[in-house]
């Protein structure tokens, strides 16, 4: 770790609770030894995310998501490592010392890091060539489009020139490499010119995260060209899904509800008009990612969607993502006649909005009248009617809450003129008999998101890396174990990088005592590192060792350690170049694992 020493990481650690720190964050249950709530990195319905106060560390079971309360600070914040370490710090009362960056750290600063920081140069960069002769241009459209100085140095709004490479020019005299500049995608190569800006003559809206760092960057082109907008490429630390434009300034708002738009002008305008609690997709639909993300601020979003039929139809795209969120709520603001926020604050005024927002429509009830639309033909007569009527049964046949469905059922009863008691003995029909199917398609949806762990679970079960992991398992969580085979096993014999480490740190931590798996988790960088290490902690070795019926404890125990012996016995001799020293090192080796079936272990 080049930024801090281990001695106040391990202070830091030792003066912060897990449990409080995710419970700040997370509504966390005590359940058994540990503490359970809703995983806030999966759409979660039931809690599958644990907390461990001894352990000071949590998983998602679901998801897998978890590690140590830096690596939860990190995933849950945005943060980079020493971010979320001074995070922790200030909150421990620890004193860290101000992180200075000398050319040495600068080189063994990480991947994100370095992002982070060719993005925030990259801004003040386009920024700055808005005061410029040639930037004038672009000065001029943000005039025109009544944004004041304020609004243009809040949002960090700049100016892409016209010439092909002044940008990467600059980089590269920051020191930048053609690499990362590629990776951050402010620049592009070819073959015959060589890398040149990525944005040319383009007005520049950077993309901040949740915590007001520059990720990437939307840019558009001053006239009618298309494509109006040309975005940055996803990166490392720039997930389009992931993302809301405007967000790091609209969670201070203290509104209890936000408002979804989408355009990044649109966002922009109604800041600038005080309505500082807009956000936008970032030029992708709203997602599920986005829902989560919004879900940690407020329950209750507002669309300003465009008024025509592409904004009707992205709306009901996004009250459907906002549906299957627990708790959460849409209303839709109606902007007729305009088209969108920004022209429509423009030409009626703050207060206009304001009344729009009061006023918004229920997002249950939007979906009706959108469904109504079709049946609005002049001669609807009977057959209409009824279309209509078995659509909004099955649309309230949605609410599994009986007093949500009922009122919904009052309310549009009353404003499409059915008769209720008639709707009502059809929805109790339709519910019964469809509930068993809803079932299955709610429970096919909400698999669909854990896909990617459950691909994840299964490609290591049963595999060599499976049984490191088992064995590590064991010994980390009953480290008194480790005294009767450390004649016998070594980190070295274990082939995965990840669990090599982990063995080589965890033997390491038993011989001086005691395991702390806090400690373990912080000293691997990777997202999917600290996933694996912690998974040791959590798994329990008895459940996770097959054959249970016909291996006694013991048994199982050491047919681990043979085969991660053997294994690691295996994979070594491929790298031995010397024929003769080699085959007497098998020969020895297979005498090891000989022996060591003949050993008796007991656990
Ligand atoms: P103005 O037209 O300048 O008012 O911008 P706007 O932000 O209101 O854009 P608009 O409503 O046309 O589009 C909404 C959002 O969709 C934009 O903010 C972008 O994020 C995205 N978008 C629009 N056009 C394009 C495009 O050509 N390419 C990409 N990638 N995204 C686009
Ligand atoms: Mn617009």
């Amino acid at each position: 770790m080049p930024y801090y020493s281990q001695e106040i990481i391990d202070e830091v650690l030792s003066k912060t609770d897990i449990v409080s720190v995710v419970g700040e964050r997370v509504h966390l249950k005590r359940q058994g030894g540990g503490y359970v709530g809703l995983c806030p990195f999966h759409n979660d319905r039931n809690p599958s995310f644990s907390v461990s106060p001894s352990k000071q560390i949590c998983r998602c079971f679901s998801c897998l998501e978890g590690g140590d309360v830096i690596s939860f600070v990190m995933k849950y914040e945005n943060y980079t490592f020493p971010e979320a370490v001074k995070m922790l710090a200030d909150r421990a009362g620890v004193s860290v010392p101000e992180v200075k960056y000398t050319p040495e750290m600068k080189r063994e600063m990480g991947k994100r890091e370095k992002l982070y920081e060719i993005m925030n140069e990259a801004e003040k960069y386009f920024f700055y060539q808005l005061k410029t002769e040639a930037g004038a241009l672009g000065l001029k459209y943000f005039e025109e489009r009544q944004l004041t100085p304020e609004t243009i140095q809040h949002f960090g709004l700049g100016y892409a020139l016209q010439y092909s490479n002044d940008m990467v020019k600059y980089l590269r005299k920051k020191g930048y490499d053609d690499e990362l500049i590629r990776e951050a995608g402010l620049g592009v190569f070819y073959e015959k010119e060589g890398m040149v800006d990525k944005f040319i003559n383009r007005v520049m809206f950077p993309i901040q995260n949740s915590n007001g760092k520059v990720i990437g960057f939307g840019g558009r082109v001053l006239g009618d060209a298309k494509p109006k907008y040309l975005n940055s490429p996803e990166n490392l630390i720039f997930e389009k899904r992931k993302n809301l434009f405007g967000l790091n300034n609209a969670r201070r708002s203290k509104k209890r509800y936000m408002i979804l738009c989408e355009g990044y002008m649109d966002v922009i305008a109604m800041h600038q008009a005080g309505f500082t609690e807009a956000v936008a997709s970032l030029g992708t639909a709203f997602t599920p990612e986005q829902a989560m993300l919004l879900r940690r601020f407020t329950k209750d979003v507002l669309l300003a969607y465009d008024s025509d039929g592409p904004g009707v139809s992205a709306a009901l795209k996004a009250l459907a993502i906002l549906n299957e969120m627990d708790d959460m709520h849409g209303r839709v603001i109606n902007m007729r006649p305009y088209k969108d926020p920004d022209e429509f604050i423009k030409n009626l005024g703050v207060e206009e909005f304001q009344k729009r927002i009061d006023h918004a429509e229920d997002g249950f009830l939007f979906e009706v009248r959108q469904a109504h639309v079709p049946f609005e033909t002049e001669n609807a007569g009977a057959r209409e009617r009824t279309e209509f009527t078995r659509t909004l049964v099955d649309m309230l046949c949605r609410f599994e809450d009986e007093i949500e469905r009922e009122n919904y059922l009052t309310d549009v009863a009353s404003i499409y003129n059915i008769d209720r008691d008639t709707l009502h003995k059809a929805v109790i029909a339709a519910a019964s008999r469809g509930a068993s199917e809803r079932t299955k398609a709610a429970l096919k949806v909400r698999s669909l998101g854990n896909e990617e762990s459950a691909k994840r679970k299964d490609s290591i079960k049963g595999s060599v890396k499976h049984c490191e992991m088992t064995l590590l398992a064991w010994i980390a969580q009953r480290p008194e174990l480790y005294e009767q085979i450390k004649e016998d096993i070594s980190a070295t014999d274990f082939t995965d990088e990840v669990y090599r480490k982990a063995a080589g740190i965890i033997f390491g931590q038993i011989a001086n005592g005691k395991v702390v798996p806090a400690l373990v988790i912080e000293q691997f960088e990777e997202d999917e590192e600290k996933r694996m290490v912690t998974e040791i902690f959590f798994s329990s070795p008895e459940e996770l060792e097959q054959n249970h019926d016909v291996e006694s404890g013991a048994e199982r125990f050491k047919n681990l350690v043979i085969k991660v012996k053997q294994n690691g016995l295996g994979a070594s001799s491929n790298m031995a170049t010397d024929p003769a020293a080699e085959l007497e090192r098998l020969i020895a080796g297979k005498r090891l694992v000989e022996d060591l079936s003949r050993k008796k272990y007991s656990v």
